[in-house]
């Protein structure tokens, strides 16, 4: 196994390999299951899209891309793993369950068949699908990732493109206190404030109702591989 690869693996299991929700889980995913629906982009996914997509009742389908190819490569391989899913995830339908009432046994595996492209693509140069195709765009922790306003204003423009008029972009970002040396740095560089340096690039190409949500995890105890103390949850429409 390459280092990458390793990291890759190392990275899923430290994140949610084990399926338990604490407070940064419980806050992302009650922000997914309140706003995602329809057909869904997960945007610089990581080894987890198959994960998120269950905090995603209301989506459609899901495409997922990320930057190297070694998270795509695991992802496909968990999605033709899944026959053990419904006891690790469960705590993950349970928290849907509080938000959106009870969800069928089959419910875990539906979601994880939801997700029905992944494929390698840089946000910033070129995002593979039409114009208008996706009703909701999620970056979970990429935007933050990437290395400066250049970086950011053309991954919005890719983004705004591919989603349809009135769809959703939602984000989530860290307080900027991840940096990791050891780890890959395409996992942590950047941008740590990027929520709040966000609003004039989505003003800029079409979005409105811009929201900002900060969520506190300083009582966090776990743990990461990143440490952090804080997470902010964006929301904006394409107008
Ligand atoms: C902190 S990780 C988050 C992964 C995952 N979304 C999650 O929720 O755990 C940031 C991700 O952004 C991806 N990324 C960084 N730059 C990218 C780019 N230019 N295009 C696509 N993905 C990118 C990285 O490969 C990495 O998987």
């Amino acid at each position: 196994m390459t280092r990458r690869e390793e990291y890759v693996k190392e990275y899923y299991e430290s994140c949610m390999g084990e399926g338990q929700v604490d407070k940064e889980v419980e806050a992302v995913g009650l922000f997914l299951a309140d706003n995602v629906k329809g057909k869904v982009l997960d945007c610089g996914c990581g080894p987890v899209p198959q994960v998120w997509a269950i905090c995603m009742p209301d989506a459609t389908e899901i495409a997922a891309i990320d930057l190297p190819q070694e998270s795509i490569d695991f992802v496909k391989r968990k999605l033709v793993e899944k026959k053990d899913w419904y006891m690790k995830f469960y705590p993950y339908q349970k928290l849907i369950e509080s938000a959106k009432g009870n969800l069928s046994s089959s419910y875990i595996l539906n979601q994880v068949d939801k997700v029905k492209t992944v494929q390698q693509a840089d946000m910033t140069k070129n995002i593979p699908f039409e114009d208008g195709h996706f009703d909701t765009v999620v970056s979970l922790y990429s935007l933050g990732v990437l290395r400066n306003e250049e970086e950011l204003d053309n991954a919005i423009i890719n983004m705004a493109r591919v989603l349809k008029k009135g769809g959703k972009l939602l984000h989530v970002n860290t307080d900027g206190k991840n940096a990791n040396s050891i780890l890959p740095e395409y996992t942590w560089r950047g941008l740590p404030q990027a929520s709040e340096i966000l609003t004039p690039f989505l003003e800029k190409h079409g979005f409105s109702s811009i929201t900002i949500k900060k969520v506190p995890l300083k009582d966090y105890e776990g743990e990461r591989m990143y440490k952090y103390d804080a997470i902010s949850l964006l929301s904006a429409v394409k107008s």
